[in-house]
């Protein structure tokens, strides 16, 4: 079947695009949990295929699109506006989250047989409930006829900042200036590529964070989410 043609029906999509570290998982939960929406982090999705990557060595990109078909991918909210996702049995909620897999994901992703592989997951995503996802390409590739597009970004030192007290808190040992130059490459590698690349859709509204709290995020980007179902 071509995935493209699975229809979004009468559900309403929310698509939140951007760089890594811009806060798009924390916006997108809260805004779940506010709205009782479907969330699906699709990054998650990429990071799987990446850490499959990772665990048995293969870099083709025959067999690692059929690893992406195949894969046992769940992705569950488990209360408190927090999610798991799961590799059949396996919880692998924080293996994802380690920046070796982010940068594996971040390779696989530049594979046009993946990204063709989970975009029927992707649509198939909150069945008939109105759906909230964030990634690189929701509003460009997979819900181009999304409700409501929002490309989410801050600056690259913010985001390094963010995503370095993330890491200190897990017990990891950070070097800013390693954390920057990797995810300088990261964001070039994903806005670069060929296929389906980071972007703003046409038509997405442009939240910067840079300046803003947590709170002040979610604020807005609820606010526009408020509009859209009133
Ligand atoms: O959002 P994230 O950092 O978890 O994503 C990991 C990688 O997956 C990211 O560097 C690029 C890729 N990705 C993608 O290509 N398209 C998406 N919709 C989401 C993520």
């Amino acid at each position: 079947m071509d995935e493209t043609t699975i229809a979004k029906g009468n559900r309403r999509v929310v698509a939140v695009d951007g760089p890594a570290g811009a806060g798009k998982g924390a916006v997108c939960r809260g805004a779940a949990s506010r709205f009782g929406l479907a969330y699906l982090e699709t990054g998650a999705l990429y990071r799987a295929v990446g850490l499959i990557s990772l665990r048995s060595g293969i870099g083709n990109p025959d067999a690692l699109t059929r690893a992406a078909g195949e894969m046992p991918f769940a992705f569950r909210p488990v209360g408190g506006g927090e999610y798991a996702a799961f590799l059949g049995d396996e919880e692998v909620t924080l293996a994802l989250r380690a920046e070796e897999v982010g940068q594996a994901g971040s390779r696989v992703a530049a594979m046009p047989g993946v990204r063709r592989a989970l975009l029927g997951f992707q649509r198939r995503y909150g069945q008939d409930r109105d759906t909230i996802l964030d990634g690189r390409d929701v509003g460009s590739v997979v819900w181009p006829d999304a409700d409501l597009k929002i490309f989410l970004t801050a600056s690259l030192e913010e985001r390094a900042k963010r995503r370095a007290l993330e890491l200190q808190a897990r017990g990891e040992t950070v070097i800013v200036e390693n954390l920057i130059a990797r995810m300088l490459e990261r964001d070039q590698r994903d806005a670069e590529r060929d296929h389906a690349p980071m972007c703003a859709a046409p038509g997405a509204i442009l939240v910067d964070t840079t300046s803003l709290t947590l709170a002040q995020s979610r604020e807005k980007v609820n606010n526009l989410i408020a509009a859209l179902f009133a």
